[in-house]
């Protein structure tokens, strides 16, 4: 196939579900009462299938379960007291496999060795105009639990250690299973669940807490390119995880893409498939494992505002999250690399910035160089995120830094550091302006940093006490301060 191709195709998809969105839902689903008659009868695309992986080979066929048929699962070495763990794909365009669901299927398996890894495949009905997939995801819900209804009653399966993957619109179709099965099941992970038709149902046609003991979300694409999001933006788990913001992932902009070759439509891709990636990353970098903050939304994070893991108020993303009840806001937010492994530092830092001379002029562009025990990092701009530098206020930011640094030694604040030259005429501009007009001198005497990571508190005092003053094209460097550097945790900390 070309690539101009599917590309049009989406588009058409999406503006498809975008007009029936626009024209209410009924168009789509009608009421509560009618809505088994609506869903099409699976059987007439073919059956929902079960594969059981038995080997990492993944060009095995591997082995088929079927309802009601006893001897399959004695060939397939179903094993009822160890975790089963479905994985469920979404929406196809090709009607085959995506290399996403190999890495996946891989990663489990060797995550979970002696569990019963199986591939739910709705391949004929997920390749179907998307309003008309959207339509299967009931069916093949109740498929599954009926699937898992057998399992129950065949091998006294425990639904607590079932674990429901979906990528997608799979989101969802584990979401109806997790509704229609007897009993609830452990555990749902929603793999950046899929948005159109979705985005303002009620929770009964979605997938939503009440689906299964722990849901846990991770949503990486909630951008609004043509007018809807490819998944979806509410918060529908007991945890909904926005790595990035759930905004441009790092690594899928326009300009990557088009780097390697790629088009819009790989740029979509990447973005809505980076949720499945970064679960993959939690599956095989254990030692590494990245923690997610709640927050009440992104711009907030970005400000460094939310590192917090007091009550509950950090997890770890992916397969190692642990269970959390449902509270009242389950967003949670982190920043991330663009490849595997995915998770970097984060660091919230706080500084006052005096303006004791009243320099009027003085709009400060600061950058950080932070010194570690193993490396240190490029200057990083100062991003207060809303407008400009608070003067005489305390400014909060957020660091993020892709490799461990190590021990934090030293932290160098610049004004309008090297990694700006490129503006060198306006600051000889500036230079000659302020040889006139008296140069801004601010002030700042400490840097307190909490490392999200470790959780750990520190101040940073300014080298020279004698020397806080900061003018354009100056820096200043703060250690950690003489005594009581690492700030002991106080009941309310006064910054
Ligand atoms: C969903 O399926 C029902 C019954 O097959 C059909 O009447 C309805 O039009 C379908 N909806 C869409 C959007 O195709
Ligand atoms: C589904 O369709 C098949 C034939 O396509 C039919 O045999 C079967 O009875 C139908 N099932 C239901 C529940 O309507
Ligand atoms: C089934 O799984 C349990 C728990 O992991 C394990 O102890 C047991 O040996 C397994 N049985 C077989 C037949 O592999
Ligand atoms: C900052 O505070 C100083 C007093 O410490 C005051 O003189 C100055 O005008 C203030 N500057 C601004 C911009 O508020």
């Amino acid at each position: 196939m070309n690539h101009k191709a599917p590309l049009l195709w989406i588009f058409l998809q999406f503006a498809a579900a975008l007009l029936s969105s626009t024209h209410g839902e009924n168009a789509v689903l009608k009421g509560d009462d009618g809505f088994d008659e609506l869903s099409p009868n699976s059987s007439a695309l073919g059956a929902v299938k079960y594969n059981m992986r038995k080997s990492l080979d993944l060009d095995q066929v591997g082995c088929y379960l079927q309802a009601g048929k006893k001897g399959c699962l004695e060939e397939c070495g179903f094993n009822a007291t160890t975790k089963t763990i479905f994985i469920i794909h979404g929406w196809t365009i090709s009607g085959i496999f995506e290399s996403w669901m190999y890495k996946l299927v891989s990663a489990v398996m060797q995550r979970e060795t002696e569990a019963n890894v199986v591939i739910v495949d709705w391949l004929p009905m997920a390749q179907q105009l998307y309003p008309d997939a959207v339509n299967y995801t009931h069916a093949v819900g109740l498929d599954i639990a009926a699937m898992l209804n057998w399992l129950q009653d065949e091998q006294q399966l425990a639904l607590q250690n079932v674990h429901l993957i979906g990528y997608s619109l799979g989101a969802h179709v584990a979401g109806y299973a997790g509704t229609h099965v007897r009993g609830t099941i452990g555990r749902i992970t929603g793999l950046d669940p899929a948005g159109p038709l979705f985005e303002d149902v009620e929770k009964e046609r979605r997938l939503s807490p009440d689906d299964a003991d722990f849901v846990d979300v991770l949503h990486t694409y909630t951008r609004e390119p043509l007018g809807v999001s490819i998944g979806i933006k509410r918060p529908i788990g007991d945890i909904d995880i926005y790595p990035n913001g759930g905004e441009v992932q790092p690594g899928c902009t326009l300009g990557d893409v088009l780097a390697v070759a790629g088009n819009v439509m790989d740029m979509m891709k990447c973005e809505h498939e980076r949720a499945v990636h970064l679960f993959v990353d939690s599956l095989m970098n254990r030692d590494h494992v990245s923690f997610a903050y709640q927050c009440t939304g992104p711009d907030r994070f970005r400000k460094g505002i939310c590192l917090s893991c007091r009550k509950n108020r950090c997890n770890n993303i992916g397969y190692n999250a642990r269970k959390m009840r449902k509270r009242r806001n389950s967003k949670m937010y982190l920043k991330t690399r663009a490849d595997t492994p995915f998770g970097g530092y984060h660091y919230q830092m706080k500084m006052h910035v005096f303006n004791r001379k009243r320099s009027d002029n003085a709009e400060p562009t600061f950058y950080v160089q932070l010194h570690g025990a193993h490396k240190d990092t490029d200057n990083i701009l100062v991003d207060v995120f809303e407008g400009d530098i608070g003067l005489n206020l305390t400014n909060t930011f957020l660091v993020f830094t892709e490799e461990d640094i190590g021990d934090l030694l030293k932290i160098r604040l610049n004004w309008e550091g090297e990694a700006d030259s490129w503006n060198s005429l306006w600051k000889n501009l500036k230079k000659s302006f302020w040889g006139w007009k008296a140069k801004p001198v601010l002030q700042v005497r400490r840097i307190r940093v909490k490392a999200g990571e470790t959780q750990k508190k520190f101040t940073f005092c300014a080298e020279d006490p004698e020397k806080i003053n900061i003018s354009p094209g100056e820096s200043l460097n703060f250690l950690k301060c003489r005594d009581g550097w690492e700030v002991k945790p106080r009941k309310r900390l006064p910054m």
